[in-house]
């Protein structure tokens, strides 16, 4: 006779915080003083794009999906899914649209964005940083400039004052590493270089940047909390002796050659996982059974080795983002099944994991991709007055966060 055995379930433990993430130039619309704006109506040369098919030209992040109007619909979506908290940004070129002059009106506008997220009983993380720049600050060398760590500690401390009261955490730089190495190794981004050495000093500018941002805010408010998103991934070696040691220094690269030297400043560390790659004869051999529709290989045992990596730091750990393009929802639900059962896992294993925000809420601005991938819980009809429409996953994921357990 066989025992059926029931399915392990994962509690997650009281206060846990589910919710979406989101970013101001992806959602809001009109970011017209920013420099990621400016550079989309230069266009990308075809040959330095990675989408075949879906190049050129690139879209203008124009209205996006007017989420700089319609926040109060986007946040009753996060009530509806049972959430309690909610990751967005600030856009630092509407905030200060010159340099050193800060705009009241923009201010008082995520004001009221932060408190009606409040109001529905979200708790809000106001990341200060996610990928665009005032254009002032790119005309002065962006963050080539040893001078910008002094310019966004600046911005950043008057965040705090502004907001302080009324968030729940500020995370200072969304993948910092991200940004340097699409901006100036690979060429692929905004201001489209190729130099290592740029790259590490643009790194290395983000590491100053986080720093001075954490002292200047800590010291006016030793209450606030605050962090910074790495965005990790997760090497695996399934070949040879040498292939070991490449994926041991990648590893090494992509997470505490950056987290290691700031961890003294840093109240909590976020994580953005999304990929795997497994390494064989030095190059990528990952499997090709689950990939999203932007062919990202998906692979929750990663999520639980990063999480665990984390655990050396002694610091709170949110997942910050994790999602797919999944235009057909076909796979969104059970991705967010199997990835929060890792979540489950790591907490087992004693990682002080306190939240998970899924990327994302609504189908948004995909960077140099333009529109056509769909991360959203929520579709987005773009040709339908940007008409939100809950996807089947997004209801899925809502069950979850009520109950705060999930069953493997
Ligand atoms: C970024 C998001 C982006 C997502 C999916 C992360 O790298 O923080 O802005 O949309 O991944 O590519």
């Amino acid at each position: 006779m066989t025992m059926r055995t029931s399915p392990k379930k994962y509690v997650f433990p009281e206060g846990f915080l589910w919710g979406t993430a989101t970013a101001a130039h992806q959602i809001e619309g009109n970011n017209t003083n920013s420099d990621w704006w400016e550079w989309e109506r230069t266009k990308i040369p075809r040959s330095l794009m990675s989408s075949p098919g879906h190049e050129y030209p690139l879209e203008e992040s124009s209205i996006a999906c007017d989420s700089y109007n319609r926040y109060e619909e986007d946040f009753d979506l996060c009530t509806k899914m049972n959430n309690n908290a909610i990751r967005m940004s600030v856009e630092w070129s509407r905030i200060e649209p010159k340099d050193g002059t800060f705009d009241p009106d923009q201010i008082d506008h995520y004001k009221k964005v932060i408190k009606s997220a409040k109001d529905r009983g979200l708790k809000v993380f106001v990341t200060l940083h996610h990928f665009t720049n005032p254009k002032w600050f790119s005309n002065l060398g962006g963050w080539e400039n040893s001078k910008s760590p002094y310019y966004f500690s600046r911005y950043a401390k008057k965040c705090a004052d502004e907001f302080g009261q009324i968030t729940e955490a500020f995370i200072t730089i969304n993948e910092p590493q991200v940004y340097a190495l699409q901006g100036f190794l690979k060429g692929e981004w905004y201001p489209c270089k190729r130099s290592f050495l740029l790259s590490l000093k643009v790194q290395l500018n983000f590491m100053r940047a986080n720093n001075m941002a954490y002292d200047v805010i800590k010291a006016a408010y030793k209450n606030y909390k605050v962090g910074l998103v790495k965005n990790i991934v997760w090497y695996k070696n399934v070949g040879g002796f040498t292939d070991m040691l490449w994926v041991k220094l990648l590893n090494f690269l992509n997470s505490d050659f950056f987290i290691w030297p700031i961890r003294k400043h840093l109240d909590f560390v976020g994580l953005n996982f999304y990929f795997t790659t497994y390494i064989k004869d030095w190059r990528t051999a990952n499997p090709d059974d689950r990939n999203s529709d932007l062919y990202w290989w998906i692979n929750p045992e990663g999520l639980e080795k990063v999480l665990f990596g984390l655990k050396k730091y002694n610091l709170p750990v949110y997942v910050t983002e994790n999602g797919l393009a999944d235009s057909k929802d076909r796979l969104r639900k059970d991705f967010i099944h199997d990835m929060i059962v890792a979540c489950g896992k790591a907490l087992e294993k004693g990682v002080d994991l306190k939240g998970y925000f899924h990327w994302s809420l609504i189908d948004n601005f995909e960077w140099a991709h333009g529109f056509w991938p769909r991360f959203g819980l929520v579709e987005v009809d773009r040709r339908h007055d940007l008409k939100r429409t809950p996807r089947p996953s997004m209801f899925y994921y809502g069950s979850i966060c009520k109950d705060n357990y999930i069953e493997e």
